[in-house]
């Protein structure tokens, strides 16, 4: 059986006294819970003071993007070895904002996945196709093209280090999730997928649905056959929320 998974993803939200305190409250709410594997993904500029928040604690941290190298001169860009010694376990990889306003193609995120991996750091991949892809009928081949792409080179003994999201991204912040159905059926595709390229060590695979998941709905994906959690955005920003999503009945 695989364990649910759920993660935020705060995007670029919080100074570090809202963070901490957010995550305080957090760790308080989701005390006890032990049958599900939780992370936030939070900005750099968060990741220390909460390291040590989260220390001990069956919260996860992760950060929201890295350069694949390990160091070299790119201005403003950081590494997986700095995420890795802040005290990072994930790291969310070509979110559909990255690849939209920072133009990051297949390519980067496949070297940013394998970086992530050789450094120790359990990368959430995300995949999606937007609204006139979808309306083309293209959902399917899109993705396809998006998971490969990720995982060109990557070892079999890693995949079950790998967390794929699937963001729809007509879903994405607009409050309109697809169904628990269309979800679940994409998902169920994207297993299929990676069970042809990497054998039955897919089925262990946890892979996400994310895209206006909120208190009201994370139990209609849960009840799915193969989804297996949440990257959760908005609803992640505040702990109440965020936990009664951990908690999912
Ligand atoms: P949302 O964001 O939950 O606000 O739709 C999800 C995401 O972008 O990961």
């Amino acid at each position: 059986m695989r364990r649910p998974f759920i993660a935020g993803n705060w995007k670029m939200h919080k100074t570090n006294q809202e963070a901490v305190e957010m995550a305080e409250e957090l760790v308080e709410l989701v005390k006890g819970v032990s049958e599900v594997d939780i992370a936030i993904c939070t900005p750099a500029t968060a990741l220390a003071p909460l390291a040590e928040v989260l220390a001990d604690t069956n919260v996860a941290l992760g950060a929201e993007n890295m350069h694949w190298e390990a160091e070299g001169a790119y201005t403003g860009e950081i590494s997986p070895v700095m995420l890795k010694d802040i005290g990072c376990e994930y790291v969310i990889i070509g979110h559909s904002e990255r690849r939209e306003y920072f133009n990051e193609s297949n390519e980067d995120v496949n070297k940013k996945v394998k970086s992530a991996l050789n450094y120790e750091l359990k990368p959430i991949i995300c995949v999606g196709e937007s609204l006139t892809q979808r309306e083309a009928d293209r959902t399917k081949e899109v993705v396809q093209e998006q998971v490969m792409a990720a995982l060109e080179g990557v070892a079999v003994d890693d995949l079950t280090a790998v967390t794929i999201a699937y963001e729809p991204l007509w879903a994405i912040g607009t409050g309109q999730s697809a169904t628990a159905e269309e979800a679940n059926q994409v998902i169920k595709y994207i297993r299929e997928l990676l069970t042809e390229k990497f054998g039955e060590v897919a089925e262990q695979l946890q892979i996400q649905y994310g895209g206006s998941v909120k208190p009201h709905n994370i139990s209609e994906f849960m009840a799915t056959s193969d989804i297996d959690g949440a990257l959760v955005g908005s609803a992640s920003l505040e702990a109440e929320s965020f936990a009664e999503i951990v908690k999912f009945e």
